[in-house]
């Protein structure tokens, strides 16, 4: 499973501007980041963090501006490549989980393989994951049936599944308590440090920040990155 990674994950971002129409909300933004490294992105509420977290997982467009990932820019693609391009290269960790309420704990872990054909060990995967989260006691439970740090739990071991080079967390621990919160971002860097992937982390816990190599702060739409010592 731990096996090495074979293309260094490299994220670019040049001169990008998004707005929503009136709400010119990331102006000019540039940074760089090579792979494996952590990065927190804080910031007030309604600086454009999450929106910089969708444009750099290619869920959202930028209006101007240039996206690149492992050298390739993501929006040149068509819309099916881009979404099997997203499915296998970037992760997501929301501060809702967005867990499939029909599904069982496993199931839920295994939703994002589906786009792939042949994946046979797939569950395999998924229930060593689960074993690392601490749930291999909760496989078949519904997410209804889960704690809210255990929902978080599932939503990181789906996130991780199909071993994306960048995993983009948005407030993973914003509605947790202050002991859960730990827990998951001790998860997070643990199997940060296993996967070598990537790892953004949208905080607005300064604790969890400083815990990151990186720190990108975003106000009024500008950013600045720092290298935390
Ligand atoms: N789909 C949208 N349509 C219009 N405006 C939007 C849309 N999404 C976000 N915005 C606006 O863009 C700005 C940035 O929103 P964003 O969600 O990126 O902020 P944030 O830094 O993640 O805030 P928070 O810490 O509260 O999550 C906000 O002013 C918001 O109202
Ligand atoms: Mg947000």
């Amino acid at each position: 499973m731990e096996q090495p990674r074979t293309t260094t994950p490299q994220i670019k971002v040049a001169n990008l501007s998004k707005d929503y129409g009136p709400v010119q909300v990331l102006r000019n933004i540039s940074f760089g980041f090579t792979g494996g490294v952590s990065v927190a992105i804080t910031g007030p509420s309604g600086s454009g963090k999450s929106t910089l977290l969708h444009v750099v997982g290619t869920l959202e467009k930028p209006n101007s501006g240039r996206v690149e990932i492992n050298n390739i820019d993501p929006f040149m693609l068509s819309e099916p490549e881009l979404a099997k391009y997203r499915n296998a290269v970037i992760g997501f960790v929301f501060q809702d989980h967005y867990l499939l309420p029909q599904y069982s704990v496993l199931e839920n872990v295994l939703v994002p393989t589906f786009a792939f054909k042949q994946q046979p060990d797939a569950t395999e995967r998924a229930r060593e994951l689960l074993r690392r989260v601490g749930l291999t006691h909760r496989l078949t439970h519904r997410p209804g049936e889960l704690s809210g740090g255990e929902r978080q739990r599932v939503a990181i071991a789906r996130a991780l599944i199909n071993q994306p080079d960048i995993l983009l967390c948005d407030e993973p621990t914003g509605s947790l308590d202050s002991t859960t919160a730990e827990t998951i971002a001790d998860l997070l860097f643990e199997l940060h440090d296993v996967e070598r992937n990537t790892l953004i982390v949208v905080t607005h816990n300064l604790e969890l920040a400083s815990r990151c190599q990186q720190h990108l702060q975003l106000v009024d739409g500008t950013c600045s990155v720092n290298t935390n010592s």
